[in-house]
């Protein structure tokens, strides 16, 4: 392992003789991790100057600069990479779309929500500040990620500019990821609500909201940056949509198999809660078979390209084996 690899690549093993991961993903991972932690840095520095309050930024900051797989970000990345796009502008969008992800934890985890104190090894924002603000830095993020979209170096051509803040507001809404969380809450049978009786469909539609829209909209969003093919746009469209939907399936694996010194938050959370998961559904046996035909749907999609996709090929295969 790299010597400066981040808490969350610790245990990282090969899970299986067949799908190791590879040495040199968690490099790129690492390395690309930390230029998005040095771009939130910088981009948090500047708003002090705005007139930001300084206890908001505090709370920003440490909600978007401990740790975190930068997962999103780097999809984003990458995808623009294959249609031959790599630069700070991409970075930068990167750089929104996890202000975006960061907020959604931050208000997953408050009281109201999934009341949980533990997030990427610390606490979470609600408990190393307060509940208001927890609430206000969720507030500020989604809207400097926006903000940051809207930056000429993403790409000088206003109308695709346009287009990634339309898709991302979409991914991020309430047809996409916070649709998805008021559809998680709602399968809990919260407030007396009577949820229907759980379905694969109806999970994995739940899922593909709120986890897999913004999984998704990194790979779409790579693809626009780098002005791609309509064609390529939907071959890793659905690339996202399938890691996406692997993505949550994961992680409701972890919940009920991993421990909570290497998964960095609370674990069984799932089942107590009444969450609707495909591992309470089908049984944790066949979520991970189908797990595993997910990841082969991915690496299905991404054939065409060649060795220029094995990055996102392994990348969907990290998704799977990760224990963080
Ligand atoms: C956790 O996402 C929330 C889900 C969508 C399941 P990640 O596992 O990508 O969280 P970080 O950013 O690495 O902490
Ligand atoms: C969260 O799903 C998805 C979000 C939109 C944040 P979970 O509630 O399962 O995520 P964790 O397990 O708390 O990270
Ligand atoms: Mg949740
Ligand atoms: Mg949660
Ligand atoms: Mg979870």
């Amino acid at each position: 392992l790299p010597t400066n690899a981040p808490m969350w690549f610790k245990d990282a093993a090969p899970v299986g003789p067949d799908d190791p991961m590879p040495h040199e993903l968690i490099d790129k991972l690492t390395q690309h991790g930390q230029r998005i932690s040095a771009v939130l840095e910088a981009v948090l520095a500047a708003q002090a100057s705005t007139g930001a309050p300084q206890r908001l930024l505090d709370a920003m900051a440490y909600a978007t600069l401990g740790g975190g797989k930068r997962l999103r970000p780097f999809l984003l990345v990458e995808t623009a990479a294959l249609f031959g796009r790599r630069d700070d502008g991409v970075l930068l969008a990167g750089a929104a779309l996890e202000c975006i992800h960061s907020y959604s934890l931050v208000h997953d985890d408050l009281p109201a929500l999934d009341n949980d104190a533990l997030r990427r090894g610390r606490e979470t924002t609600h408990i190393a500040f307060d509940e208001e603000t927890a609430i206000l830095v969720g507030d500020a993020l989604q809207t400097l990620a926006f903000e940051l979209l809207t930056d000429e170096r993403v790409h000088p051509d206003a109308a695709i500019r346009l287009k990634l803040v339309s898709g991302l507001a979409r991914a991020a809404g309430a047809s996409g990821m916070v649709g998805g969380q008021m559809l998680d809450l709602c399968a809990e049978g919260r407030r007396g609500a009577t949820p229907p009786p759980p379905s694969e469909r109806s999970i994995k539609s739940m899922q593909s909201m709120k986890t897999g829209a913004l999984l998704r909209y990194a790979c779409i969003a790579g693809a626009d940056l780098a002005e791609c093919s309509d064609r390529d746009r939907a071959a890793l469209a659905r690339f996202g949509e399938i890691i996406g939907l692997a993505f949550q399936l994961a992680d409701d694996i972890l919940d009920r198999t991993a421990d909570t010194a290497t998964l960095g938050k609370g674990v069984r959370k799932d089942a107590a809660a009444g969450k609707a998961t495909l591992v309470d559904f089908m049984g944790l046996d066949a979520a991970k078979l189908h797990l595993n035909h997910q990841i082969k749907e991915a690496h299905s999609l991404l054939a065409e390209y060649g060795s220029a996709a094995d990055t996102l090929k392994q990348t969907a295969s990290f998704i799977a084996n990760r224990t963080s």
